[in-house]
């Protein structure tokens, strides 16, 4: 199973923490010496998905898209990272079977503290009428129904989340336990 290769699927609000906390774990797991990618919903939108917009039709699309992508890398043994909100289930479903090994993460917080997070101001601008379709807002986030990972970014820190994620990475031996401990060595029980 190590190191075959998987995508690891960030689903949630805007503001939830998915970049955030995709970008995390993929530098811990460069530093383990594995091979990563991100596809990022703002970062696709400006190339692969340029032109596309947020209807359902539009972000089925974006999705299928990155989908694509993503199974392609990760069949090439790069553990692939998407954060994209993804809102549909269908559509999460139908990537989640373009692939051998599929993590979905669902990264939770509510619209309210997105809201209030407010991190690109883009909630402000959707009340206000500028921003049509927003998800959340005047456009439906359908919750995972049964994500191997929820990441409550209202209960945990970033780092915690971090570390859940990887944990359970090592626990379903995608990759390698970290052989690193910070315990002392017993001097008493060497030389006894
Ligand atoms: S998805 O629904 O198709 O998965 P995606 O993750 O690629 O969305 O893009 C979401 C990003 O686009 C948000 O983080 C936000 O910066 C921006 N955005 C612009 N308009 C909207 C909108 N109507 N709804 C949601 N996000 C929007």
């Amino acid at each position: 199973m190590e190191n075959s290769g998987l995508t690891l699927w960030f689903t949630g609000l805007s503001g939830a923490g998915k970049t955030t906390i995709s970008k995390g774990v993929a530098s811990q797991l460069k530093v383990r010496g594995y091979r990563v990618e991100i596809l990022d919903g703002d970062v696709v939108r400006t190339n692969l998905s340029q032109g596309l917009g947020f209807s359902k039709q539009d972000r089925d699309i974006n999705v299928c898209r990155i989908g694509f992508v993503a199974s392609l890398l990760s069949r090439n043994q790069v553990i692939t990272i998407v954060a994209a909100i993804s809102p549909f289930q269908d559509a999460r479903e139908q990537v989640r079977q373009m692939h051998k090994n599929f993590v979905e993460v669902y990264v939770k917080a509510s619209l309210e503290v997105c809201e209030q997070r407010d991190v690109k101001r883009l909630y402000a601008l959707a009340r206000a009428g500028k921003i049509p379709e927003f998800t959340g807002i005047d456009s439906p986030y359908e919750e995972p129904v049964n994500p191997e990972i929820v990441c409550d970014t209202q209960q945990e820190s970033i780092a915690e989340s971090i570390t859940k994620v990887i944990k359970y990475l090592e626990t379903r031996e995608y990759i390698r336990a970290a052989a690193v401990s910070s315990e002392e060595p017993n001097f008493n029980a060497i030389y006894k």
